[in-house]
C-alpha cells in the first residue's frame, strides 16, 4: 500500500492548480443515466472515486469514455468524460460496488425515474457516521415510488412514473437534494424542493440538468422548483471548482507560510471558510486568476468555528481545520454538527503531538509551538488530510499510511504541494 512522507517546516510559494470538485463530478456523472444522450463533463478530476462510479455505471450499460490526452495538455488539468446511457441494461446497483462508495446509492433517483425501478444496494454506515437514507427514499416516495427493504437493498418501482409533488426536507441534506432534483427533472408535472441544500455542488447537478433540457429554479437558494416531465437531452458541462480542496491548501499555506495562487478557486464559494482564514492570520486576497493566500511572520491565531450547511463554514474542511489550529499562539473550538462521529483525525493529530480534548461534539485545541513527525493514518478523506497538514510543520518526518482515502479526493496532492516547495513524496507500496 502506498505512503506520503513528508518532512515538515519548508514554506509553500507558487501557483497550485484546483481541480474540478469530486462531490460534483460524482452527482454530475450519475445524472448521464438520465438521458439516451451523450453527456460530457469536462474539468472532471482524476480520482479514484470518480473511475469507481465509471465501473458502477458501466455496470448499469453507461459507455464511458475518458478522452485521451492532446499534445501540450497539462497533466494537472481535469479529464473530459463522455458517458452515454443509451440502454440501461441493468437496474440494480450491488452491494459489492455500492459499499465501496456512498454516493453510488444516488443511482437509485435515476433508474426509477426513467425505467420505473431499481434495486439498490443500502450503503450501510461509514466512518464519519451512521448516514442514513431515509431523507433520500422519503423523496422518492412524495413523488409516487413505492420503496420496500428487501435483503438489505431498497427496492423501488413506479410503474405509472414519478409525478411532481412537494417535498420538505426536515433537515438539510445534499445527497437528498441531488436525489429529488435528478428524480423531479423526468417526474411529471412540477416538484417543490423545501430547504434543499444550497451547496455549490447542488447548483452546478441543477444547472448542468438545465443545460439537458429541465426546467429548473431557485437552485442555490433552500426553494427549488422543478418542472418535469421533458425529454432529457445530451450536454456539455464543466465541472465547478473543488472548494473544499481550495479550502484545504489554503490551509496548508496558512500552516506553513509562504505564498501561493489558487488557481482557477472561486472565492465566493469559500467565504465562510477564507473570512475564518482571514481571522487566523492568513492574507487572503482574490484576483482574477484565483485566490492569493500569503502568511509571513505572524503566527496563527485560534479561532472558534461550527460547521453549518453552505454558506456556513463546511464540514468538508473541519478535520482540516483541526490541523491548523493545532499550532496555533492559544484555544480553539470547533464544534461539528452535520456528522457525529467525525473526529477520528483526533488520536492521530495527537500522535503528532497535538493537544485537543473532545467534549460530545465540540473540539478543544491547546494550540502547541512544535509538532513532532510520526507514522499516522486516518480513516477517511478529509481526516487524512488533516494529517498532512499538520505534517508539513511538523519536525522531522510523517509518514501517512492509506493513501487510497488520500486518492478518493485530492488529484495528485503529492505533486502538487511539491511544486511549491513541500518535502513530500508517495512511497509506492507493493
Ligand atoms: C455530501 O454527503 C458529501 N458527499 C459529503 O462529503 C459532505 O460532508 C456532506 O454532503 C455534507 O456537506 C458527496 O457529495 C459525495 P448529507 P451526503 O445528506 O449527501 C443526515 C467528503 O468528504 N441525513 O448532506 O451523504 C446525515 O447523516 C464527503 O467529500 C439523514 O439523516 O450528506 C448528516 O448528518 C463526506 N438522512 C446530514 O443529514 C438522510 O437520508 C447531512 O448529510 C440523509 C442524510
Amino acid at each position: 500500500m502506498d505512503r506520503i512522507l513528508i518532512r515538515g517546516g519548508r514554506p509553500l510559494h507558487g501557483t497550485l492548480p484546483i481541480s474540478g470538485a469530486k462531490n460534483a463530478a460524482l452527482p454530475l456523472m450519475i445524472a448521464s443515466l438520465l438521458t439516451e444522450d451523450e453527456l460530457t463533463l469536462a474539468n472532471v478530476p482524476r480520482l479514484s472515486d470518480v473511475t469507481n462510479l465509471g465501473r458502477i455505471l458501466g455496470n448499469h450499460g453507461v459507455d464511458v469514455t475518458i478522452a485521451g490526452k492532446r499534445t501540450g495538455d497539462d497533466d494537472l488539468v481535469g479529464q473530459t468524460v463522455r458517458l452515454n446511457a443509451r440502454s440501461i441494461v441493468d437496474t440494480t446497483a450491488p452491494y459489492e460496488l455500492v459499499s465501496t462508495m456512498r454516493a453510488s446509492f444516488w443511482v437509485i433517483a435515476p433508474l426509477v425515474a426513467r425505467m420505473g425501478r431499481a434495486r439498490v444496494s443500502l450503503p450501510g454506515g461509514c466512518a464519519i457516521g451512521t448516514r442514513p437514507v431515509d431523507l433520500l427514499l422519503m423523496a422518492l416516495e412524495r413523488l409516487g415510488a413505492r420503496i420496500e427493504i428487501d435483503a438489505g437493498y431498497a427496492v423501488i418501482d413506479a410503474p405509472k412514473g414519478l409525478k411532481g409533488a412537494e417535498i420538505d426536507f426536515p433537515k438539510v441534506t445534499v445527497g437528498g437534494t441531488h436525489v429529488a432534483l435528478m428524480a423531479a427533472a423526468l417526474a411529471d408535472g412540477t416538484t417543490v424542493i423545501r430547504n434543499a441544500a444550497c451547496e455549490p455542488e447542488v447548483t452546478d447537478l441543477a444547472d448542468c440538468l438545465v443545460k439537458m433540457g429541465a426546467r429548473i429554479r431557485g437552485q442555490g437558494t433552500a426553494t427549488i422548483e422543478v418542472d418535469g416531465g421533458a425529454r432529457l437531452k445530451g450536454a456539455h458541462h464543466t465541472v465547478v471548482a473543488d472548494r473544499i480542496e481550495a479550502g484545504t491548501y489554503a490551509m496548508c499555506v496558512a500552516m506553513t507560510g509562504g505564498d501561493v495562487m489558487l488557481a482557477g478557486a472561486r472565492p465566493e464559494l469559500l467565504q465562510s471558510a477564507l473570512d475564518v482564514l482571514g481571522q487566523a492570520g492568513a492574507a487572503i486576497t482574490v484576483t482574477n486568476e484565483g485566490i492569493r493566500v500569503a502568511r509571513n511572520g505572524h503566527g496563527i491565531q485560534p479561532v472558534t468555528v461550527t460547521t453549518d450547511p453552505f454558506p456556513g463554514f463546511p464540514t468538508d474542511l473541519q478535520a482540516q481545520l483541526m490541523g491548523l489550529m493545532t499550532r496555533a499562539s492559544g484555544t480553539s473550538r470547533i464544534t461539528e454538527t452535520i456528522f457525529e462521529n467525525r473526529f477520528m483525525h483526533v488520536q492521530e493529530l495527537a500522535r503528532l503531538g497535538a493537544h485537543i480534548h473532545l467534549d460530545g461534539q465540540t473540539a478543544t485545541i491547546e494550540g502547541v509551538p512544535v509538532l513532532k513527525g510520526a507514522p499516522v493514518m486516518a480513516t477517511d478523506l478529509r481526516a487524512s488530510v488533516s494529517l498532512v497538514i499538520a505534517a508539513l510543520a511538523a519536525q522531522g518526518e510523517t509518514a501517512v499510511n492509506r493513501v487510497y482515502h488520500l486518492d478518493r479526493g485530492f488529484e495528485r496532492l503529492e505533486t502538487k504541494l511539491a511544486a511549491c516547495g513541500a518535502d513530500i513524496e508517495r512511497i509506492k507500496g507493493s
